[in-house]
């Protein structure tokens, strides 16, 4: 559910014409719906009533600080990867013990800071990084508290470069590992062992692999409780795919993952931690952009936009669909024709969408990315010295920019030229 829907004939977040906006901000831009991202954290976190449980929100989906805020009000933890995001989530007000720190390659530096600055707990990948991190702490006079990130070896069904859980992926230790791993750790003076983490991969619109990731998870707490550590915790990671068209797929709600999660762990009696994503951002957030011409090709016809690749990274990388509406309503029964839509950039992967039938659009028509709030932004970069484009966040009739446009001259700013030139 999300609430970017057609009043009087335009395209609205929530009570605001994207039209309004687009003469604010100009185009492109990011919209995200306050309600929507309320609403996604809130099924989650119901999912898991009964349980003591702590919904992180994983922010490398989106990661503007007003949106860690507004969830963070609403009870969120943050999942973290970097100290960039680590620092991000205490801007935004998150206080250290709601801040889980996951990710394979943690520096010695990013492991000080937010040993100093407060930490929910690690997610350990490896065991370089387990000795690493104890001598961090030890240095400090502090214990690091940690789970182990295990690889269970579970096929998540989902596109190879966004899967994680099986045992050539570079993520967690191997699970048949795990009782020496585990041995090794509760050695290690500034480690305290509190759990056991997985997450096997991202948008998994299929149940199975999660309930097989979990009951490994389950098997091994009962395992290494005999072996005398004290699991008190488990992070099940993110991964609940959305649905990216409008036709009938419908993916398993939150709902339905929470009771895979009752099902598999719920009489071990931890405490559970989960990780998504793009469930909370993904529907949550639409790319708007300008039609700036309509090219006749020799077979097809492209539709020319003012976002490109370096906005919206997704379909280059992952071959990813996005619907594409147009912000003003097409009359019923519209004709429509095919449109291969494309950004200015150089390169023929500069595509968003091919043959794609839509209704007649003219330069300067409004278009909009549905489903584009979850690795959006985030993955945006100035290639083809295109700068980051602005962020607005919606709230009933309210709008605010919660990153603007920079200029180019502060982006040209950035570089030095040495005085030897
Ligand atoms: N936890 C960990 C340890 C993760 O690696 C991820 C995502 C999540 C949680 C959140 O997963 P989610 O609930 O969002 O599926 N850029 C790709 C997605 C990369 C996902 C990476 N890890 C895309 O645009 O599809």
């Amino acid at each position: 559910m999300d609430h970017f829907i057609y009043q009087n004939g335009v395209l609205h977040a929530e009570d605001v014409a994207i039209t309004d906006i687009a003469k604010e901000v100009g185009t492109p831009f990011y919209v995200y719906s306050k309600a929507t991202l309320l609403r996604h954290f809130q099924v989650f976190d119901e999912s898991l009533e009964g349980m003591e449980h702590l919904v992180c929100f994983a922010m490398k989906s989106l990661s503007n600080i007003a949106v860690l805020k507004l969830l963070g009000q609403a009870g969120a933890g943050i999942d973290v990867v970097s100290i960039g995001e680590y620092l991000r989530a205490k801007a935004a007000g998150i206080s250290g013990d709601k801040i889980v720190f996951s990710g394979v390659g943690k520096t010695r530096e990013e492991m000080r800071i937010a040993i100093e600055g407060g930490i929910r707990q690690f997610n350990v990948e490896s065991e370089p990084e387990m000795e690493a991190l104890s001598e961090v702490a030890v240095s400090l006079g502090a214990v690091a508290p940690i789970t182990i990130r295990v690889n269970p070896d579970v096929d998540a069904k989902t596109h190879a470069k966004i899967a994680t859980g099986k045992k050539e992926n570079k993520f967690g230790i191997p699970i048949s590992r795990a009782r020496e791993v585990y041995a090794r750790a509760a050695e290690l003076d500034g480690l305290k062992v509190v759990g056991i983490d997985v997450h096997i991969g991202s948008q998994l619109t299929d149940l199975e692999p999660f309930r097989l990731a979990y009951r490994k998870v389950a098997e091994l707490t009962e395992t290494l409780r005999a072996d005398g550590h004290q699991i008190t915790r488990l992070d099940l990671g993110g991964g609940l795919g959305i649905p990216y068209t409008r036709s009938n797929e419908v993916p398993p709600l939150p709902m339905d993952l929470g009771q895979v999660i009752r099902e598999e762990v719920g009489h071990l009696g931890c405490e559970v931690e989960i990780e998504p994503g793009r469930l909370i951002a993904g529907n949550s957030g639409l790319l708007v952009s300008e039609v700036i011409y309509v090219k006749e090709g020799e077979d097809r016809r492209f539709l020319i936009i003012d976002a490109a690749m370096n906005d919206l990274l997704r379909p280059a990388m992952y071959d990813a669909h996005h619907d594409i509406e147009p912000v003003i309503e097409p009359a019923a029964g519209a004709e429509k024709t095919n449109f291969d839509v494309v950004g200015p950039i150089c390169e023929s992967g500069d595509t968003f969408a091919k043959g794609r039938e839509m209704t007649d659009l003219n330069p300067g028509d409004l278009i909009a990315f549905r489903s584009a709030g979850a690795y959006g932004a985030v993955m945006a970069s100035e290639y083809n010295s295109r700068p980051l484009i602005p962020e607005v966040l919606v709230d009933g009739d309210k709008f605010a920019v919660i990153r603007r446009r920079p200029t180019y001259e502060e982006m040209i700013a950035r570089d030095i030229v040495p005085e030897w030139l």
